[in-house]
């Protein structure tokens, strides 16, 4: 394997933890925050922060494989046509890359709102909403068998 893809696969792979666990936790705070009415704190705005950086980098590692480093995506680019036809050729070079950019998008316009909201219970209520979603969305996409595509949970 060129060493470039190992690297880039092995921190997409990874870091979908970091991920999951900032999602998560931003979940946590806002249901806690509506639960208990509390302001909307520096631990919220924190993990907040923290999902999203995750995002940034899961974007970019994405962006490098799908254009660059994958042999999935190139092979699948050389005859698009016949790579729809592929369920797998079909979930990495459309499915995964395009619903994964709307999750982004989501939970940034989430932060974008929850920043935007002036009461305290709108901005729990407004980050559990789009964190949730945008979560949804990636679990789907994560190949762990939901979509029909299996990859190795942890990768060393
Ligand atoms: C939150 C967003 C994302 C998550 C959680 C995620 C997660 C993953 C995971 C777990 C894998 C399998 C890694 C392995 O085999 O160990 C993977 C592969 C891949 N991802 Fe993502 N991904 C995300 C976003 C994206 C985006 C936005 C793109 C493209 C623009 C992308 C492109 C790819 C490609 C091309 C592969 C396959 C590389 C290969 O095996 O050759 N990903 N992703």
């Amino acid at each position: 394997m060129d060493l470039f893809y190992k690297i880039s696969l092995n921190l997409h792979s990874w870091n979908r933890y970091a991920i999951l666990a900032g999602g998560l936790a931003v979940i946590f705070f806002a249901v806690k925050g509506l639960r208990t009415k509390s302001l909307y704190s520096d631990t919220g705005k924190k993990s907040m922060l923290f999902y999203l950086s995750g995002l940034h980098f899961q974007l970019l590692m994405g962006l490098l494989l799908y254009f660059v480093a994958s042999p999935i995506t190139t092979h699948a680019f050389n005859d698009f046509g016949a790579a729809m036809k592929d369920s797998t050729l079909r979930f990495w070079s459309v499915e995964h890359a395009f619903i994964n950019l709307i999750a982004i998008a989501v939970a940034q316009t989430g932060s974008i709102l929850v920043r935007r909201k002036t009461d305290d219970i709108r901005k729990h209520r407004t980050a559990l909403i789009w964190t949730a979603v945008s979560m949804a969305l990636i679990l789907l996409m994560i190949p762990m068998g939901l979509m029909g595509v299996d990859r190795p949970w942890f990768r060393f």
